[in-house]
């Protein structure tokens, strides 16, 4: 029988910034179902990359002082950067692309210049709204309170001469292939395109921009670059070897069979990219996935925002197994999920630490200490056993029902009954009472061993998908041999050997205590925001203006200080004597405690204002004020005293 073939993608990332946790629940999803169908024995062909070009990127490189391409390099290349990160979540891409590849730049050239040359692409003018984040026209109606309807930020005016897909002319056969096929999944997401996007008129889509040079140029048209989601969209077939020479493998893995996509880029995918297959006659991808978002505090994470969680700490804290396994486990695929730290230690103590880890531990210490790690091969059934070996049995197709919908979430919580089953069934057998007597109940100990085994082994292949290392080490602390590993063995009960023999390894998953860990992880992540706030902020100048004769009235003079002291019971306040040159100590208050230690001040000259009326604070009073220079650094206010050099006398007036 030919092997099936699978090809998976994700979305292309954008390197603007370095990934957060929501780009990695999408990656690790498409790993997990790329796994799935390799273990199931697909021929799977799974392709992630970067989407690099556009006008953000070339802002962001300007800001950093950088090329565009330098800039991306670092991002995607650089230390931390995405294929490090990739690389840590054990992700198992077969191919990579970046569409600054000049593979890919020379076939984008290609089909911008079919579909030019066939009339879906012909040269207009563009006047109509611009939303530079997203890197999206829209047009007034499409404007959700005259922001973008994507991201909610500012839209510019935009007109300049510009290429147009013909899209409008797809608009019914794209609207057929939504309302008719399951192409577009959850079927949620058909309604919402149709009814917000199709149905009031699909308007003739811009292709090509002038205002920028960072992007694929229109090589018939100079002074074009092609529009990014054209470019990036199209990554998908390049990446085969589509009109390039690069890869070989267009003809074997082209259609995908699923693109996984995020919600806010499901109308590019299920509209913008199906009409230009239809355009370029190429057959169309069976299907498009839209996922649900990460939500923070319930709000997208972005970088703009400051609310991003970053995969690295989460992963060097609890594992990256343990930090996949939650992301699936936690939310369901289709739908938006709030993520929490408290959520992820939740998941990690209970169904990690207690119910596989406590599994998986218990069995094999009491195969170690009843039988010295090997089981003998006699067994005597009962009655207990029937309900657990059915429904580890049967498992496999609860399971391959799930995942073959994506429906994660489901096809682990069906792996997690089963082990909450076994947990039952030690529960029910107590071992330890069935120990007490080896000669009489031996050979009824080793049946509930195999059991307690034989469960562990289906459920360990069944999650390596989702937690391809400890699944590994599951099945090596179980004693489960290669053959008994495999897809096909999870659909036979009793696969593993009858005299098998069990390894001690550490313990899987610790349970991590919750309050200590949610601290750590608070300090970090202030930290971290700490790190991303802008490095020196001072207040902008004041526009209104002060006329001459009203600034004259400050009597700013310069002031030498005698004493300096802390304020009783304040944190804040420091109490200064000072000679303003009256021959008379004046007594002014600041609240700089937190910046200077009062010996260091004594015998500085300072300028104060002096005509201010009489302030009284904690009881004491204040005759004028000292003036500071006030800035913020990486958030935090700081303060300096105008001190001046010590030539000046003390009371010279300051004009
Ligand atoms: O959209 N939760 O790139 P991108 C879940 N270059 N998914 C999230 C998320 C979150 N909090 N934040 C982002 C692009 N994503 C284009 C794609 S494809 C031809 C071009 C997902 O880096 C987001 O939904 O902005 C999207 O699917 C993916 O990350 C890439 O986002």
């Amino acid at each position: 029988m030919e092997q099936k073939k699978f090809y998976i993608t994700t979305p292309i990332y954008y390197p603007s910034d370095k990934l957060h946790i929501g780009h990695t629940y999408c990656t690790v999803a498409t790993d997990a179902m790329a796994r799935y169908k390799r273990m199931t024995g697909c021929d799977v062909l799974f392709l992630t990359g970067t989407d690099e070009h556009g006008q953000k990127i070339e802002d962001k490189a300007k800001e950093a002082g950088v090329t565009p391409q330098e800039f991306v390099d670092n991002i995607v290349k650089g230390e931390g950067g995405i294929l490090d990160l990739w690389k840590l979540m054990d992700i198992s891409n077969d191919r990579f692309i970046r569409t600054t590849d000049a593979y890919h730049v020379e076939a984008v050239q290609k089909i911008f210049k079919k579909m030019y040359e066939k009339g879906d692409i012909y040269k207009g003018k563009y006047v109509g709204k611009y939303c530079k984040p997203c890197e999206s026209f829209w047009t007034e109606s499409q404007l959700v309170d005259g922001k973008c309807p994507d991201c909610g930020r500012e839209v510019y005016d935009a007109e300049e001469e510009a290429y147009f897909f013909r899209l409008s002319k797809y608009a019914d056969k794209v609207q057929k292939l939504l309302e008719e096929t399951d192409f577009l999944e959850p079927r949620s997401r058909v309604n919402e395109m149709v009814n917000n996007f199709i149905k009031p008129g699909l308007e003739d889509l811009c292709v090509s921009r002038t205002s920028f040079t960072w992007g694929i140029p229109v090589d018939f048209d100079p002074g074009h670059v092609v529009y990014v989601w054209v470019d990036a969209l199209f990554n998908y077939t390049t990446a085969l070897g589509f009109l390039n020479s690069q890869y070989d493998d267009y003809e074997k893995y082209w259609p995908a069979d699923v693109h996984f996509v995020g919600k806010e880029i499901v109308r590019f995918h299920s509209i913008i990219w199906p009409a230009m297959l239809m355009s370029m006659e190429m057959p169309l991808p069976k299907k498009v996935f839209g996922h649900g978002w990460l939500l923070l505090d319930g709000g997208k994470m972005s970088k703009s925002k400051g609310n991003v969680v970053d995969p690295y700490i989460l992963a060097e804290k609890f594992g990256v197994d343990a930090l996949r396994f939650f992301l699936l486990r936690t939310f369901p695929f289709g739908s938006d999920g709030n993520f929490s730290n408290e959520a992820l230690i939740q998941t990690i103590n209970v169904d990690l630490a207690n119910d596989l880890g406590n599994l998986l531990s218990r069995t094999v210490s009491m195969v170690g200490k009843y039988f010295d790690g090997t089981l003998p091969t006699a067994r005597q059934e009962d009655a207990l056993d029937h309900e657990l070996v059915e429904m580890a049995s049967t498992l496999r197709s609860r399971y391959e029902e799930q995942m073959e919908h994506f429906a994660f979430q489901n096809a682990l919580a069906e792996v997690f009954k089963v082990i909450a089953r076994a947990n039952k069934y030690i529960d029910e057998n107590a071992p330890w009472v069935l120990a007490k007597d080896m000669e009489a109940n031996g050979v009824r100990l080793a049946t509930v061993m195999y059991n307690l085994l034989e469960t562990l082994r289906i459920c360990a292949v069944l999650l390596t998908p989702f937690m391809p290392k400890s699944s590994a080490e599951i099945l090596r602390q179980i004693g489960a041999c290669e053959a008994c590993s495999t897809w096909e063995s999870v659909a036979h009960y009793g696969s593993l050997r009858a005299d098998v023999t069990v390894v001690r390894g550490d313990n899987l998953f610790p349970r991590i205590d919750m309050a200590k860990e949610l601290e750590a992880l608070e300090q970090l992540a202030e930290e971290a925001k700490k790190k991303s706030l802008p490095a020196l902020e001072v207040e902008p100048l004041l526009e209104e203006k002060v006329d001459f004769e009203t600034f004259c009235k400050s009597d700013f003079r310069a002031v030498k200080v005698k004493a300096c002291e802390p304020v009783k019971k304040s944190n804040k306040l420091l109490k200064f004597t000072l000679d303003d040159g009256t021959g008379v100590d004046r007594q002014i208050l600041s609240g700089i405690a937190m910046w200077y230690q009062p010996e260091e001040l004594v015998g500085k000259t300072l300028v104060a204002i002096v005509n201010l009326p009489p302030r009284k604070m904690m009881g004491q009073e204040s005759n004028g004020m000292l003036i500071s220079a006030v800035h913020t650094e990486k958030g935090e206010e700081r303060l300096n005293l105008l001190m001046i050099d010590d030539k000046i006398p003390a009371g010279a007036k300051m004009c």
